[in-house]
Parts: structure tokens; C-alpha cells; sequence
């Protein structure tokens, strides 16, 4: 790695970093720098990516496995989602078939999941109580890294195909949903009682985030002040987030790769500047956007 680097941000040695180019990383970094943290904006997945993994070994849950997991789903609900996640996920981590191959199948899979959680009919002010009861947890220093961001008003989207009602109340009872946090997700369609009817608008799905993006070009034309983005994933559908901003001038994207890691790391590493091998925390995304705001 350049000395250099590693000085910059000694985080970088940690042993959960790869890197493909250090060199482009450093270019890309201290370019971002130059123009100034008021040029930077942040562009990130959530589940698996600001939320953990896993914890002592035990998976952690999605925003859709959220719910599968409350009491606001009777059993035999609980078991056919169960069944759709034993059968779709291995297809969506799976390094051997091509996305045009996966991409039908994640729509199968988000459309059959959407309508057997709209046969339950949720009712929205039991949602909070869901996620309070839940076992979802934010990656370690996630409070910095919103806190931080939100201090030097640096705009973070979130970029989910989770379940947009859930996410917001993750953050909110983690008490980070700060003013700068904005989020395009799958959000629910309630009718006038409070039940679930129906999830608003286009589904967002894994590999359909580019098109989210250019469908939400207003969003980003309020931001064509800030060129410079700094983009977390865990997918390689996360990577086409920041297809919606204009006028880009750099992007420095940082990769989670939690599960499957021999059989996917290559390809995390031509498509990811910096990927992050089974690490937890935000550790090395937070002492990157330290750097870029001078450390402060
Ligand atoms: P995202 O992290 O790219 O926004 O995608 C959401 C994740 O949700 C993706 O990894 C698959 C997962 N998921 C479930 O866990 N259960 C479900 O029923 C569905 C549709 C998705
Ligand atoms: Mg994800």
C-alpha cells in the first residue's frame, strides 16, 4: 500500500481492507479533499451495510426479515417468507450466475414477499413496536458516523430495497435520523384506519437501483453543488446508487463483503475501490469522511 496512504488514514492498514488500486484511492481522496467537504455527498445502502451482519454469530435481520420475525405475522406467513428467503437469497449472493440471470428472480422474489406481508394486514402504529422488540442493530460507531456527517452537513441517501417505513424507525429509535438523512425505499401504503394495503410506487429491488436513482433526478439536482461521493454497499447492485448524480467528479466506493467471501472477493474488488472483509463496524468509512473533513 503507499506509505502515504496509510498515513493519511492509518485505518486503511486495518486487516479487514483491501484495496485493488491504493494509488486511485489516494488520487480520488485527496482530489475530494482539494474541493472541500462541501462538495461531498454520501450515498448508501442500508441492510448489511449500516446494519450489522451479524452479531456473536448470529445473523441479524433485514428490514423485511424485521417483520417476519414479529408478532405482526402469524405463522404460516412466517414460514412461506422463511421459505422465500432459503430459496432467493443463496440465488442473490450467488457469484456464479450473471445479474440479467437474477434479476427476474429478485423481482419474483421482493413481489411474492410485498404480497404476502399485504395479506397481514399491518397495522402502521405497530411498527414501532416491531422494530423495538427486533434484533436489528446499526454497525458499531454507526452514532459517529451519522452524527458526524449530519455536524458538518454532509447530505446522506439512503438507498434501500428494505422496506422504507422500517428503516426510518431503525434510525429514528437509534436517535440518528438526523435532517440530512434522506431516503428512497419501498415505503407502505396504509388506508385510513392504518392498515397495510398496498407499497407505494416502483418496486425497488437489488438490481434496480440505477433506475431509482434517474427516476429521483430532482433529489439530486438540488445536489449538483456536491460532486463528490463517497458510496457504501454490500451488493453489486449497490454500486449503480450514484447513477442519478450530475456532473460527477469523483466517487470513492467502499464495499461490505460479509458472506460468501472467497468466491466473491475478486469481483468485490474490481468493482469496489475499498472493500471491507467480514468487518462490522464503520470504522474505516468514518476515518475516511474524518479526512475529508479535515479530521474535525
Ligand atoms: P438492499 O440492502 O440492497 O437494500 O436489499 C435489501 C435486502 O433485503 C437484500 O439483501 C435481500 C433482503 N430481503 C429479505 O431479507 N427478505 C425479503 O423478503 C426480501 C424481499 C429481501
Ligand atoms: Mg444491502
Amino acid at each position: 500500500m503507499a506509505a502515504d496512504l496509510k498515513k493519511m488514514i492509518p485505518e486503511l492498514s486495518n486487516t479487514s481492507v483491501c484495496m485493488r488500486d491504493p494509488k486511485k484511492v489516494q488520487e480520488t481522496l485527496e482530489s475530494m479533499v482539494k474541493a472541500g467537504s462541501n462538495t461531498v455527498q454520501v450515498i448508501s445502502d442500508f441492510d448489511m451495510t449500516l446494519t450489522r451482519f451479524a452479531f456473536n454469530g448470529k445473523r441479524c435481520p433485514t428490514c423485511h426479515n424485521i417483520l417476519d420475525n414479529s408478532k405482526l405475522i402469524d405463522d404460516e406467513c412466517r414460514e412461506q417468507l422463511k421459505e422465500l428467503l432459503n430459496t432467493y437469497y443463496p440465488i442473490e449472493i450467488d457469484s456464479s450466475r450473471s445479474v440479467e440471470e437474477k434479476l427476474p428472480l429478485m423481482v419474483e422474489w421482493w413481489t411474492k414477499a410485498h404480497e404476502l406481508l399485504v395479506q397481514q394486514e399491518i397495522k402502521k402504529d405497530m411498527l414501532a413496536m416491531a422494530v423495538r422488540e427486533s434484533e436489528a442493530m446499526l454497525r458499531e460507531s454507526y452514532q459517529l458516523f451519522f452524527d458526524h456527517l449530519h455536524e458538518h452537513s454532509i447530505p446522506l441517501l439512503i438507498f434501500s430495497a428494505g422496506i422504507g417505513d422500517i428503516l426510518e424507525e431503525v434510525i429514528r429509535q437509534a436517535g440518528v435520523f438526523h435532517s440530512n438523512v434522506k431516503v428512497f425505499s419501498n415505503y407502505m401504503d396504509f388506508d385510513e384506519s392504518g392498515v397495510l394495503r398496498a407499497f407505494k410506487g416502483e418496486l425497488i429491488h437489488i438490481y434496480n437501483k440505477r433506475e431509482g436513482a434517474l427516476l429521483n433526478t430532482g433529489h439530486f439536482k438540488e445536489l449538483r453543488t456536491r460532486p463528490n461521493v463517497v458510496l457504501l454497499g454490500d451488493s453489486l447492485g449497490d454500486l449503480t446508487m450514484a447513477d442519478g448524480v450530475q456532473d460527477m467528479e469523483n466517487i470513492l466506493k467502499i464495499g461490505f463483503l460479509n458472506d460468501k467471501v472467497d468466491e466473491r472477493k475478486q469481483s468485490y474488488l474490481e468493482s469496489y475501490d475499498i472493500v471491507l472483509v467480514k468487518d462490522e463496524t464503520l470504522e474505516v468509512p468514518n476515518a475516511v469522511l474524518l479526512y475529508l473533513t479535515g479530521n474535525k
